[in-house]
């Protein structure tokens, strides 16, 4: 067994461990994978392209709100490449030298995962533009005058990086990706298959009401609908028959305080400060941000791409701006 920077255990094909989603219910082909059909039509192409040729896969950038299976699919395409995957994250590699020992460690044709790749720090980021490029290591030896670049060559690797938006990564590491995916939030439809499927997995009884009810009150995200699966499992086994039906996930949702579109506080929070405050908008991010006290990037990357997809908010060049659904939902008039 082999634990990483995380102490995540990364076994020989494929790691598991997630604080919040435990092992089994992750698929581990592509076949498996639920939604985002254009990534993973794209990605089957490649990975079956590279091992006709026996090459590594070329790295692969894969961006999208937190939530929808990023290091999921990485250990999916490890597991479909027959490679091993190494799991890190930008923060958990504080210095070059704990890059170097990463990719020396690597075998030929290796994964390696970095989560966050964003929060690389710029000299940790330098070591990777030669190892991506040439798959090779520059190492600075002695000091001063005397001091000599030696180059260390790498097994032919791939990179899979993650982060939310492919914005937040410097242009040369953005364009040292052969590949760049965005990962989409997720259909009610979707979400229910995914959530029937875990159900399956964790061996609780859903009916398809119930599935429906936890699809569309996840935020089109598979971390919140198996989250909230859990937990309307406990309701069910402690206060009603055990299984899941459309009544029981819509009471046990209820008492969580989840809403019916699986709104909260703060989005809650967000959509009246821009109707109360700014008379529906628009309004601009950094003013948005200081108004309700949660930051720019979060308001960006976690709370703005569902109220977007439901249609609670649209933007423009000039900010974010309140559409009808939103006033309707929240108990508001609309403006004339
Ligand atoms: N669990 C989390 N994400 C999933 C997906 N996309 N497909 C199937 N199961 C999942």
């Amino acid at each position: 067994m082999i634990f990483d920077d995380n102490e995540r255990i990364v076994t020989g094909d494929f790691l598991e461990e997630d604080a919040e989603i435990e092992t089994g219910l992750r698929p581990r082909q592509l076949a498996e994978y639920i939604g985002q059909e254009k990534a993973k039509g794209n990605l089957e192409i490649f990975i079956q392209a590279a091992k006709e040729r026996h090459e590594a896969l070329d790295h692969v950038l894969l961006y999208g709100p937190p939530g929808l299976g990023k290091t999921t699919l990485a250990g999916v395409i490890a597991n479909e490449m027959g490679v091993n995957i190494r799991i890190t994250s930008g923060p958990a590699i504080e210095k070059a030298g704990d890059l170097a020992a990463i990719l020396t460690n690597l075998s030929q044709h290796d994964i390696l995962f970095i989560d966050e790749i964003h929060r690389l720090s710029r000299t940790v980021e330098e070591i990777l533009y030669p190892a991506m490029e040439d798959y090779a290591l520059d190492i600075i030896i002695g000091k001063g005058p005397s001091a000599k670049s030696i180059r260390l060559d790498l097994p032919k690797f791939t990179l899979i990086g993650a982060t939310t938006r492919a914005g937040l990564l410097t242009a040369p590491l953005r364009d040292r990706f052969g590949v760049l995916s965005r990962l989409e939030l997720y259909t009610p439809a979707e979400l229910k298959t995914i959530v029937k499927r875990s159900a399956d997995i964790l061996n609780v009884e859903i009916d398809d009401a119930g599935a429906e009810e936890i699809a569309l009150r996840s935020r089109g995200t598979p971390r919140i609908a198996n989250r909230i699966l859990k937990r309307v499992r406990d309701f069910a086994q402690i206060q009603f028959s055990g299984s899941i039906t459309g009544a029981v996930a819509d009471a046990a949702l209820g008492q969580m305080e989840i809403d019916r579109l699986g709104l909260d506080d703060i989005d809650k929070k967000m959509i009246t400060a821009m109707i109360k405050n700014f008379g529906g908008g628009p309004v601009g991010l950094e003013t948005l941000s200081a108004t309700i006290g949660e930051e720019a990037n979060t308001i960006e990357d976690v709370y703005e791409p569902y109220l977007l997809q439901i249609g609670f908010i649209t933007r423009t060049p000039r900010g974010r701006v309140v559409a009808p659904p939103a006033y309707e939902h929240f108990g508001f008039s609309q403006p004339e």
